[in-house]
């Protein structure tokens, strides 16, 4: 027999991938936004992101990006990003939480800026992924102040260890270990749990 209950989450987070997002401020410094709003689909990103953020308004103006990957050993370093802003002028809802302001964000979680090959903002050395990219669309999501970001995979860099030994552009999932938010909690990910029947399908047809 069914025994569901209904409830009304505030937050509807049951677990994606942590990211941190490079993108370039005003000054041409790049700015680091910690988020895990965010899928993908083909070659294209979507994001998650609160308009008010500092990273909302580069991307309205400045549409590079950077969409690091933090496996699970960066967790200290992306939690020192928590309630941080590059956004000076910050809400009074975020001051009213306990957001700083701080401008240099890899100081802060001490990362090592490390140069792009197809856009301006750098990314994170520390983070096995670097998928850079260009926003291709800007969407209102129906909730207000929240933006749903399309982005445009332009080039992709990982760390020698992830790649799917025999191949030339895979990754191997049980070398992959990302670091997952649930209900504003970490997580890494477990052991690999069951055969998987589309794994039959060679992952090239995807391209
Ligand atoms: C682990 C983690 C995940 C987060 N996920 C999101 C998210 O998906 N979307 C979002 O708008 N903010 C998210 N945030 C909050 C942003 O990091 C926060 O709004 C930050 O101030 C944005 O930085 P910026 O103003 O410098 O761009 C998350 C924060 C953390 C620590």
């Amino acid at each position: 027999m069914n025994n569901h209950v209904d409830i009304d989450p505030a937050i509807l987070y049951f677990g994606t991938p942590v990211v941190l997002l490079s993108t370039l401020n005003e000054d041409g410094t790049t700015n680091l936004m910690p988020m895990s709003s965010v899928f993908w689909l083909g070659r294209t990103a979507v994001l998650g992101i609160g308009a008010s953020s500092q990273t909302a308004q580069n991307l309205r103006d400045r549409p590079e990006i950077v969409i690091n990957l933090p496996s699970v050993d960066l967790v200290t370093q992306v939690d020192g990003l928590a309630l941080t802003t590059g956004n000076a002028a910050m809400s009074s809802g975020k001051a009213k939480r306990g957001y700083v302001f701080v401008a240099d964000k890899y100081a802060r979680a001490k990362l090592t800026p490390y140069g792009s090959d197809t856009v301006l903002p750098t990314s994170v050395a520390e983070c096995p992924v670097h998928m850079e990219g260009m926003v291709s669309s800007l969407h209102d999501l129906g909730e207000p102040k929240l933006l749903a970001v399309e982005v445009g995979v332009t080039a992709v860099r990982v760390a020698p260890a992830l790649r799917l030994a025999g191949h030339l552009n895979r990754i191997d999932p049980d070398r992959w270990r990302p670091l997952v938010m649930s209900f504003q909690h970490f997580y890494g990910l477990g052991d690999r749990v069951h055969p998987s029947r589309l794994a039959s399908i060679d992952e090239e047809l995807y391209r």
